[in-house]
C-alpha cells in the first residue's frame, strides 16, 4: 500500500475520484459518504519530500527562483527537495529522457515541481530518445488522468490579453481535461493502403465508462472549491462516444453531487463561448482531444505564456505532477530573463491538490499578486512604469512578499 493509501486508510477520508481509482467496486454511496474533494486524501503533514525537475534551458534558473519564493515556508513546515533527471539533460547524462532512477525517486516522494524540458539540441533525436518522450512516460507511470489548467486574467496585467478588457477582466476558470484516453490513445490506429493503393489513416475515439467518471469526479470535487459550476465539453449532437460521455457526467452529478450545477456545450459553441463571454465559466471539463485545444485556447485569455500554471493528478497513492504551461524557452535560458512565475503559482497548486495545504496555496497567490502591484516585471510582462527584474529577483521579491503574510 503506498504512502498515501496508508494515510488515507487512516484518516478515513477517500475522495469519490480517489476512491473510484483505488477500490472500483466501492458502493457508490459509500464514495458519496467519503467525499472530501480532490486530492484531499493527502492530510496536512509537518514534513513533505518533493521532487524537484529543473529539465533544460530556462528550467534550472526558474526551479531555483521557485524554490527560493517558497522558502518562507520552512517556518511552518519543513519542505526536503531532491532534484532528478528529466528531459534533455537526463538524455545527456543517461542516455534516456525518464530514467529508472528519476521515477524511484518520483514515486518515493509527496509531490513533483517540474519546469520544462526540450530544446533544439535533441529535436532530431529518434522519438524513445526526445524529452518529450520521457514527460509521457512519466504521466503514464503516475497514473496521470486528470490536467487541471487555470485560466485567471491577473488584473495588472489585463492589457496583456488580445481580448478587450471589459471582457477578460475577472476570468477565472478552470479547465479539467482528461489526459490518458480518447483518440490520442485509442486502438485500433495507424495508416494503411487500400487494394487501390490509396493510403488511409484512422484513430479510435474511445472512452470507458470508468474513464469519464473518475474525470468528471475531478471537476466536480474542483467545482466544490470554486463557483460550484462545471460545464461539460463534448460532441454529443455527432459522436456516440460523446453520447456516452454526457449521459456520464450527467449520472455522476446526479448521484452525487447535487450542489453542483452542471451545464453542457458542444464544443464547437465552447470554443466560441470562451472568446466571446469568458466570464461564464468556472470550471470546464472535457476530454483529451477537446481539452488540448480549449485549454490553449484559455490560457490565451490571460495573454503571458510567463504566468501559466498547470497540475497533473489523478493517483491518490502516488504524488501529482506540477508545472508551468510554456516550454524551456532555449532563446532567453541562462540569461536571467525568464519569469518564474508560472512555476511559482504551480506551485500554489501544488500545495493545494497535493499538500494538503489551501491556505498556504492562497497566501504564495496573494504574494505574487503583492509583488505584481509593486509593479516589479520580467520581461515578458514589462508594462509602462513597471520596475524590470530579473528571473531571480523575481523569486526574491516573492519570497519577501511570502514573509510579510506569514
Ligand atoms: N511541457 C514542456 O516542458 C514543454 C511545453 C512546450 C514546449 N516545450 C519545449 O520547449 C522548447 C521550446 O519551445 P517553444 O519555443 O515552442 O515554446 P516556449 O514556451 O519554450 O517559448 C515560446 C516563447 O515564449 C517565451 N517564454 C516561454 N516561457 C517563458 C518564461 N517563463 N518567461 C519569459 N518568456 C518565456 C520564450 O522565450 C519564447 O519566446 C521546445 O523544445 C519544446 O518542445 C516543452
Amino acid at each position: 500500500m503506498g504512502k498515501r493509501s496508508l494515510a488515507v486508510a487512516a484518516a478515513g477520508a477517500l475522495c469519490a475520484g480517489c476512491a473510484a481509482f483505488i477500490t472500483p467496486s466501492l458502493p457508490r454511496a459509500a464514495q458519496r459518504a467519503g467525499s472530501r474533494g480532490l486530492h484531499m486524501a493527502v492530510t496536512k503533514k509537518d514534513s513533505y519530500s518533493i521532487t524537484l525537475l529543473p529539465g533544460d534551458g530556462i528550467g534550472p534558473e526558474i526551479t531555483t527562483a521557485t524554490v527560493a519564493a517558497i522558502q518562507p515556508f520552512s517556518k511552518l513546515f519543513k519542505m526536503e527537495f531532491k532534484e532528478a533527471l528529466i528531459g534533455g539533460a537526463a538524455i545527456d547524462a543517461t542516455g534516456s529522457p525518464f530514467p529508472d532512477a528519476t521515477f524511484e525517486q518520483i514515486k518515493a516522494s509527496d509531490s513533483v515541481l517540474l519546469s520544462a524540458i526540450g530544446g533544439p539540441k535533441w529535436d532530431g533525436n529518434p522519438r524513445e530518445q526526445r524529452p518529450e518522450t520521457g514527460l509521457l512516460a512519466m504521466r503514464k507511470g503516475l497514473g496521470l488522468f486528470a490536467n487541471l489548467r487555470p485560466a485567471k486574467v491577473v488584473r495588472q496585467l489585463l492589457d496583456a490579453s488580445t481580448l478587450k478588457p471589459e471582457i477578460v477582466d475577472g476570468v477565472d476558470i478552470m479547465v479539467v481535461r482528461e489526459l490518458t484516453g480518447d483518440v490520442y490513445f485509442g486502438t485500433p490506429k495507424g495508416i494503411e493502403t487500400t487494394e487501390s493503393g490509396e493510403r488511409f489513416g484512422y484513430n479510435n475515439m474511445i472512452y470507458y465508462e470508468h474513464e469519464v467518471e473518475r474525470i468528471a469526479r475531478v471537476a466536480f470535487d474542483v467545482a466544490r472549491k470554486r463557483g460550484k459550476r462545471v460545464c461539460s465539453v463534448d460532441k454529443a449532437n455527432v459522436l456516440d462516444v460523446s453520447q456516452l460521455w454526457r449521459d456520464v457526467v450527467i449520472r455522476i452529478q446526479k448521484d452525487e453531487y447535487p450542489d453542483v450545477e452542471l451545464t453542457h456545450q458542444y464544443v464547437d459553441n465552447a470554443a466560441m463561448q470562451l472568446i466571446r463571454w469568458p466570464k461564464q465559466f468556472d470550471v470546464m471539463v472535457t476530454g483529451n482531444i477537446f481539452g488540448d485545444i480549449l485549454s490553449d485556447e484559455a490560457s490565451m485569455l490571460v495573454g503571458s505564456l510567463g504566468m501559466l500554471p498547470s497540475a497533473s493528478v489523478g493517483n491518490p497513492s502516488g504524488p501529482g505532477v506540477f508545472e508551468p504551461c510554456h516550454g524551456s524557452a532555449p532563446d532567453i535560458a541562462g540569461q536571467d530573463k525568464a519569469n518564474p512565475l508560472a512555476m511559482i503559482l504551480s506551485a500554489a497548486m501544488m500545495l493545494r491538490y497535493d499538500l494538503g495545504r489551501p491556505e498556504e496555496a492562497d497566501l504564495l497567490e496573494t504574494a505574487v499578486d503583492n509583488v505584481l502591484d509593486q509593479g516589479y516585471a520580467t520581461a515578458d510582462i514589462m508594462r509602462d512604469g513597471c520596475k524590470p527584474v530579473g528571473c531571480k529577483e523575481m523569486g526574491q521579491r516573492v519570497a519577501e512578499a511570502l514573509e510579510k503574510l506569514l
